[in-house]
């Protein structure tokens, strides 16, 4: 899968912009400020119908505008398909794909995997634990068509409860909702764990080549103790519960632990080894969804240079490349990226004041 067309009007500093990328590696470059990261966040932003920069999606409607409007052809297995957002000033979107309004955004992110490595993502994923349990769901989500519905139960049931602990209401009272609640949160853990090993058999290998003296382990923690009945735990903490005002233990705690030997990875490497490892672990998810469902993600790698010496810059190419998806990378200097690669990159585009060129 990958885009053919990508037309971004109203998007940041670019008023009006038409890329015909190709398949594999496409190569964005330009001076600070010229508008690279925003052609990475318009073609997320057609992928999520939000930004990975700023939660509030207003900001990347043009200043001078009252809408910013995105369209892409997609080149998928099944032939073209078209994907069309439009997102008002007043808050309001619409998508639509082949011609169709779409009401729920998760259909977008089914019909355009997107994987995003920028120097803000990679520092969100050691963070705290909520992006990180988002990187499992995501993968989650794509692997099993039954995650999504038992996901949305357990935030449904979760807030009901909640609500009930704020009221004051007996145990009797709140048994009732548990009962759904410990059925799709062990639904979910299900999925969940079963990805999490899948995806560490893939990512033993690159992590090898990324990082080969290191000893990186990744496991998965469902949220409460493993030993313990989810339901007995529910139980025996109500009163914790209830002077909190909300569930302490559950799958909403979940988490993708990642150590190195007995350290957590953030406290163990340099920030051009994390920024590695946040590599292998999106390369890894990316070529698992290729595996289990046939479908490629899009690669969107912000600013790859930085922070990489040139033998990682080229083993991370490599890697990209291998994976046989479509690539966006973004650089201030292109020879630092064409520089490290075998071959040349499948499309150059220099950025200036929100203006595309492609380099023929
Ligand atoms: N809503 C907006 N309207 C107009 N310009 C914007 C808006 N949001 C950001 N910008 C400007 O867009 C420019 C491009 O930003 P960016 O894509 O981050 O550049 P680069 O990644 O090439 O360094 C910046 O100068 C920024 O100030
Ligand atoms: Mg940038």
């Amino acid at each position: 899968m990958s885009l053919t067309r990508l037309n971004i009007e109203a998007f940041r500093n670019i008023q009006s912009a038409q890329l015909i990328p190709a398949p594999g590696i496409n190569l964005i470059y330009g001076q600070n400020g010229s508008g690279k990261t925003s052609i990475l966040e318009a073609i997320y932003f057609l992928g999520m119908g939000r930004s990975f920069r700023s939660h509030l999606s207003q900001r990347v409607i043009n200043n001078d505008d009252d809408k910013l409007t995105l369209f892409a052809t997609l080149n998928l297995a099944r032939g073209d398909s078209k994907i069309g957002l439009r997102r008002f000033r007043s808050g309001e979107t619409e998508v639509r794909i082949d011609g169709e309004k779409v009401k729920r955004l998760s259909t977008l992110a089914e019909t355009l995997p997107i994987q995003v490595i920028t120097p803000e993502s990679f520092s969100l994923l050691f963070e705290g634990p909520k992006s990180r349990r988002q990187f499992i769901d995501w993968g989650a989500f794509h692997a099993d068509p039954q995650f999504y519905g038992a996901w949305t139960n357990v935030r449904r049931v979760l807030k009901q409860r909640n609500q009930l602990l704020r009221n004051g209401s007996s145990y009797s009272n709140i048994q009732f909702w548990d009962q759904e609640f410990v059925r799709y949160a062990e639904q979910v853990t299900e999925i969940r764990n079963h990805y999490v090993d899948s995806l560490n058999e893939l990512l033993k290998g690159i992590i090898g080549e990324f990082l080969p003296s290191v000893d990186v382990k990744v496991s998965f923690t469902r949220g409460w103790d493993s030993k313990t009945d989810f339901a007995e735990l529910l139980e025996n903490q109500y009163s914790r519960d209830l002077a909190t005002g909300h569930t302490v233990s559950g799958p909403h705690k979940a988490d993708l632990r990642l150590r190195v030997g007995t350290l957590p990875a953030q406290d163990a490497l340099s920030r051009g080894q994390l920024k590695l490892l946040v590599c292998a672990l999106r390369i890894a998810q990316g070529k698992l969804l290729k595996q289990q469902i046939d479908k490629h993600s899009i690669y969107l790698v912000d600013d790859l240079p930085s922070e990489l010496d040139a033998q990682h810059r080229q083993l991370l190419l490599k890697q990209l490349t291998d994976t046989g998806a479509q690539v966006f990378v973004t650089a201030i200097d292109p020879a630092a990226i064409v520089d490290s690669l075998h071959t040349p990159p499948s499309r150059m585009f220099h950025v200036e004041q929100g203006r595309v060129t492609v380099i023929e």
